[in-house]
């Protein structure tokens, strides 16, 4: 049976950045604080979902060796599309001349990783080539008088193609998770802005992520040992280390870009895998180990094989 493989991958990150310093100027904080408590140094802001996912979704296919024509779906994982409708899909379906089905997926920050075991059913069930692309712009939703939120969030994209391929299947092992009972926690009402209890976010997001993980790896029938790399959601380094602990990881297997993007929600993990591939962290037949959490409270994650054609 044909599974899904990912054959091209990009990010995109809006040019303009803010550092620690500069909101040190705007609220009561600091660089060392910010960075202490969340590893966070700079974030990219003023980006849009569409501007950043077009392209993204282009250098993607571009790499892939695709054309508009190829692609069979638009799959965009998001919490912040530019406008209540359409979908923020429909508008970079548009923009990349494409001529298939275009939805945006709401799963916050676990967005990306439920993108791509959604894509990887879709390839089973008959489609040759899927776009996933995982987009947030978190800056136009941020209190910027409120230190609690305002030093954590940036903006930012990731794509990746996945194609049909006659090779083993590469989604070895995936668990996607909610607890609505959460919800409260974390939210942002329409024409609002973001209000989050850090704290429990922060102890639920770590139990979150240990039950993700171990649920996709026994699913793989694998153990931590046998992971290279693990893509974890880049919220906050000390949730991302509590984590590791819980699961027998050590972070010298993480793959990491919080420093530089803050937490850009669904992108953070297909922008933390990029960076590995980037610095040559993953090779040919690696496992690779992705889990998120987020708003909701959702939770997800996906052992994948890493299988991409040789280039
Ligand atoms: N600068 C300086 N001091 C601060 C700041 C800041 N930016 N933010 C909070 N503080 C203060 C608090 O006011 C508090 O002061 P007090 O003791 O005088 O009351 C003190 O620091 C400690 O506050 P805590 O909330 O206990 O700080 P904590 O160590 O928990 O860190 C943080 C706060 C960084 C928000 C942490 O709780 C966290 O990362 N939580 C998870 C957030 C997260 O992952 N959110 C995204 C989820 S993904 C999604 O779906 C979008």
């Amino acid at each position: 049976m044909p599974h899904g493989r990912i054959t091209g991958w990009a990010t995109h990150l809006p040019e303009k950045v803010l550092t620690n310093d500069e909101l040190a100027k705007i609220v009561d904080t600091s660089d060392e604080w910010i960075r202490e408590r969340t590893g966070i140094s700079t974030r990219h802001v003023d980006g849009t979902v569409t501007e950043m996912s077009t392209e993204a979704g282009r250098s993607a296919m571009a790499m892939a060796g695709v054309a508009a024509d190829d692609i069979d779906l638009l799959l965009l994982a998001s919490c912040t599309s530019d406008q209540q409708f359409p979908a923020s899909a429909s508008v970079v379906q548009h923009n990349l001349g494409l001529t298939c089905g275009a939805i945006d997926m709401n799963a916050a920050c676990s967005g990306f990783v439920y993108g791509l075991v959604t894509a990887m059913q879709y390839i089973d069930g008959g489609l040759d080539r899927v776009l996933l692309i995982g987009s947030d712009a978190l800056s136009p939703l941020i209190d910027w008088a409120d230190r609690g939120t305002c030093v954590l969030f940036g903006d930012g994209a990731g794509a990746v193609v996945i194609e049909r391929s006659a090779e083993e299947p590469s989604l070895l092992g995936w668990d996607l998770m909610s607890d609505g009972s959460a919800a409260g926690i974390l939210y942002c009402d329409h024409g609002g802005k973001i209000v989050m209890n850090g704290q429990e976010v922060f102890r639920r997001a770590v139990l979150a992520m240990e039950s993700a993980a171990r649920k996709a790896m026994e699913q793989a029938a694998v153990t931590s040992d046998d992971i290279a790399l693990v893509v974890p959601h880049q919220a906050n380094v000390r949730i991302i280390e509590a984590s590791f602990k819980r699961l027998g990881l050590t972070m010298d297997r993480a793959a990491m870009v919080l420093h530089r993007t803050g937490n850009t929600s669904a992108a953070s993990i297909p922008l933390a895998m990029v960076d590995a591939i980037d610095a040559g962290r993953i090779q040919q037949g690696d496992l690779l180990l992705l889990v998120g959490f987020g708003a909701g409270m959702s939770s997800a994650a996906a052992v994948i094989r890493w299988d991409a054609p040789a280039r």
